[in-house]
């Protein structure tokens, strides 16, 4: 019999994922040898405090460093797989793999989104392999149908739901009328939200994971600073109920669009913030923690991708698939298709953006305010759609939803109607997204 040399693993972090591919690698070692042709094997674990307790781990203590640099270097490392987050030491690290030729798994979003050029440079320099399914949407098989099955086609537009901590929020706001802050302790409370909600509810996890999916759909470079971003912590129930009077349900969006800019060239605009969507888009039953992405493509079409956007084990799901995608890629002496950013597409000014918009505002209770304020819509070349007066007195407001317009011309207008004495307040401004 002919013994095939396994393909060893340097995993990299042991927390929520890394655990889990520890348990799945064990769980599942004959069908992944039968899958790749030969064995995996970690060759060792890095973590940062060797004495923590990790509970019953299927694998030999002595596996265990705190010395990620060294364990990235030894002769005996095929594949690296790095599930540490943040930027350093974990580029480092990674360069120094890829660099090599040793393949790499990553699902370090907030390093992809930042530098992934550092990554992907090393790669071709070292003629390895770079995955990252597991940085976007978790377990959804979202990256590869992007990075290949779709590579015949033009993508025009990539809307999606990826971050499950603010789908959460939002979806309890929208079923029982809550404020913000009272969602966010129900999400605490359930696990759904860290300690420390920033990076979510600031929409700074959606960011990077937007950039990582504008990269790939327009073969260009887009960095985390490209992205336009607003988190959820303004949205108010009032607003959650305004967008039900509509038809409509409040998600936190991730939109990359490929179009032409003011002077007409071709360009990307890529933004993350909380948008109206009409309770008829596939994305608008997309609740609790669930991620979703919508793609729309010249000859595809519209396609949905649905499912757990984060978690140890769905996760893992996602690491385990790229390792077997490298070990076999080693194994027949391929490589993966290498970064694709041919295109070279500029990112439009978020000025440029061009959507609907419902905006509420607190009025006086006086002949003419309609005129006036629709005058200042006309003025910046706004067009009106529909407009609901209601209340009387003190109590007067009037609901505007308008048809597509650049942001630029919809600041202006919200900025001189704020002028205006007949404007008591404007109560939210929002965005509407996905037809109807
Ligand atoms: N959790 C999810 O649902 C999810 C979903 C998608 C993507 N991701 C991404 O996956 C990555 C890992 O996330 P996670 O939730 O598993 O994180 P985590 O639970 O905090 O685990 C991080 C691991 O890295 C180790 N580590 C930290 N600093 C280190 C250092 N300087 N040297 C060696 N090891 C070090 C930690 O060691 P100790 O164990 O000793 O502390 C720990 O084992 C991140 O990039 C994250 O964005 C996570």
């Amino acid at each position: 019999m002919i013994m095939v040399k396994p393909v060893r693993l340097a995993l990299l972090g042991c927390g929520t994922v890394g655990a889990e591919v520890v348990r799945l690698l064990h769980e599942q070692a004959a069908d992944l040898t039968a899958r790749v042709g030969a064995p995996i094997e970690i060759a060792g674990i890095a973590v940062r405090r060797m004495g923590r307790d990790r509970g019953p781990l299927p694998v030999d203590p002595a596996l265990f460093t705190t010395d990620a640099l060294g364990l990235v270097k030894r002769d005996d490392v095929d594949v690296v797989v790095e599930v540490v987050g943040g930027i350093e030491p974990a580029r480092t690290w990674l360069v120094e793999a890829l660099r090599s030729g040793k393949s790499a798994v990553t699902a370090n979003k907030a390093l992809l989104a930042e530098d992934g050029g550092a990554l992907h440079d090393a790669a071709a320099e070292g003629r390895a392999d770079l995955y990252y399914e597991a940085s976007v949407a978790g377990a959804i098989p979202l990256l590869r149908p992007l990075r290949e099955s779709l590579h015949g086609d033009r993508i025009t537009r990539v809307t999606g739901i990826v971050n499950g901590t603010t789908n959460f929020i939002l979806s309890a706001m929208d079923a029982t009328g809550a404020g913000f802050t009272e969602a966010l302790e129900e999400a605490t409370e359930l696990g759904y939200a860290e300690a420390d909600p920033t990076a979510d509810v600031e929409g700074f996890d959606a960011a990077a994971k937007a950039a990582i999916l504008a990269s790939l759909a327009f073969h260009s470079r887009v960095t985390a600073a490209d992205v336009h971003r607003e988190g959820i912590t303004e949205v108010t129930a009032a607003d959650v109920a305004s967008a039900k009077a509509m038809g409509c349900t409040i998600k936190l969006l991730c939109i990359a669009s490929r179009g032409p800019d003011s002077t007409g060239a071709d360009s990307v605009s890529v933004r993350v913030h909380p948008a109206m969507i009409p309770r008829t888009h596939p994305l608008a039953s997309v609740g609790d923690a669930f991620n979703a992405v919508f793609v729309e493509a010249e000859a595809a079409g519209q396609l949905m991708f649905y499912g757990r956007g984060a978690g140890g084990s769905p996760t893992a799901s996602a690491v385990l698939g790229d390792i077997v995608a490298v070990a076999r890629n080693r194994l027949s002496g391929v490589r993966a298709p290498s970064e694709s950013v041919y295109a070279d597409l500029p990112v439009r000014p978020m000025g440029e953006a061009v959507t609907r918009y419902h905006i509420s505002l607190d009025v006086a209770d006086r002949a003419g305010v309609l005129a006036t304020v629709a005058g200042v819509f006309a003025k910046h070349d706004v067009s009106i759609a529909t407009v609901r007066q209601s209340g009387r007195a003190d109590d007067a407001s009037l609901v505007v939803v308008t048809h597509g317009a650049p942001e630029a011309a919809l600041a202006a207008t919200v900025e001189q109607l704020r002028g205006l004495d007949i404007v008591r307040s404007i109560a939210s401004v929002l965005r509407v997204e996905g037809g109807a």
